[in-house]
């Protein structure tokens, strides 16, 4: 993304009001539902989009509107009358993914919604290692053209997804070497999602946890926490790929799940920022002080092989 882009955004952003209802997609994720949480408290008109209406979360200060970024007509009404939207990023594959939000900006434009909010990814870039964040960059291409005035949160990989990583035996594998990332808790991307679309603050922001660390970190923080022996045991990109082509029939989620460690051992997620605390007032939650407030997170992690 160019200074120029940035500079464009930001002065179309100062232009905007900050009346309508705001719009939450993806509501039965667990990201936009926190956000939603949060925002109802506030006593905020809320719309929930979501392709499974039965799934979304019942609020009081809420609507729920059938919508699914793969089907345009549904999004017609799911944005008219919005003033601000966030938009979460769907599930698909890389570039078909992007393609997904491409629509959900085009009708976000069409409605004349006064401010997006779009979840991003810390590293956003067109020659990322991990093909994401490749789709992140070109989803921000396409709502950057859109002109609509827009708030990119670019979240570093959650805390969260590291505990998923870890086999039976307690071992995570893949090829980060020594590389570290500042990855932030699922709570504090809702907090920091909230306060933008509160705030429309406009620009690009990473969105992080208060400290880099390696994966052999996490699995040493982690294992203090649960008393239990975690490990992370490095291995070569093309090790990677033997082990895991057999067991994933798709070869590009092969490469999702590859691309994840090489795009921390390159340092592309290595960056604090104080964005959490600048829009929240509150210091982004540590490893420990996250699942020590979110202990049913580690549930999986407590069996022994
Ligand atoms: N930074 C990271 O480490 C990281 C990790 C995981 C995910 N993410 C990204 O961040 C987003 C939010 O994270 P999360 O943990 O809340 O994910 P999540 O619980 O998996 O929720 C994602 C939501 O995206 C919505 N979605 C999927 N396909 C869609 C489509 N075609 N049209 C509209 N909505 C669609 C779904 O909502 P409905 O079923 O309600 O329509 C789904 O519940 C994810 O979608 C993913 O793109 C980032």
């Amino acid at each position: 993304m160019t200074d120029d882009a940035l500079a464009s955004v930001r002065r179309l952003n100062t232009k905007t009001s900050c009346s309508g209802v705001i719009l939450i997609t993806g509501a039965s994720g667990r990201v936009a539902r926190r956000t939603a949480e949060l925002l109802a408290r506030d006593g905020h008109g809320l719309r929930l989009m979501t392709r499974s209406p039965e799934r979304a979360p019942l609020l009081a200060a809420g609507e729920t509107v059938r919508g699914d970024f793969a089907e345009p007509a549904t999004l017609k009404d799911a944005f008219a009358g919005v003033g601000t939207a966030l938009v979460v990023s769907a599930s698909g594959e890389p570039g078909d993914r992007a393609r997904l939000h491409r629509n959900a900006f085009q009708a976000a434009a069409q409605a004349g919604v006064g401010h997006i909010v779009y979840l991003s990814l810390q590293g956003a870039a067109a020659d990322s290692k991990y093909p994401f964040s490749r789709d992140h960059y070109l989803s921000e291409e396409y709502l950057l053209a859109t002109g609509v005035p827009c708030t990119v949160l670019r979240n570093a990989f959650y805390l969260d997804m590291f505990l998923e990583r870890f086999d039976a035996a307690g071992v995570i594998r893949g090829p980060a070497g020594q590389g570290r990332g500042a990855f932030v808790s699922r709570e504090d991307v809702a907090r920091t999602a909230a306060a933008a679309l509160r705030q429309r603050p406009g620009g690009i922001y990473d969105v992080t946890g208060p400290e880099a660390l390696s994966v052999g970190d996490i699995a040493s923080r982690l294992s203090a926490l649960l008393g239990r022996q975690l490990r992370y045991e490095d291995e070569s990109a093309d090790a990677a790929r033997k082990r895991l082509s057999p067991l994933e029939p798709l070869a590009w989620r092969v490469d999702l799940s590859v691309g994840w460690f090489q795009a921390i051992a390159a340092g592309e997620l290595q960056r604090t920022s104080d964005t959490v605390l600048r829009f929240t007032g509150t210091a982004p939650l540590t490893l420990e002080g996250y699942f020590r407030a979110f202990p049913e997170l580690l549930r999986a992690l407590h069996r022994t092989p």
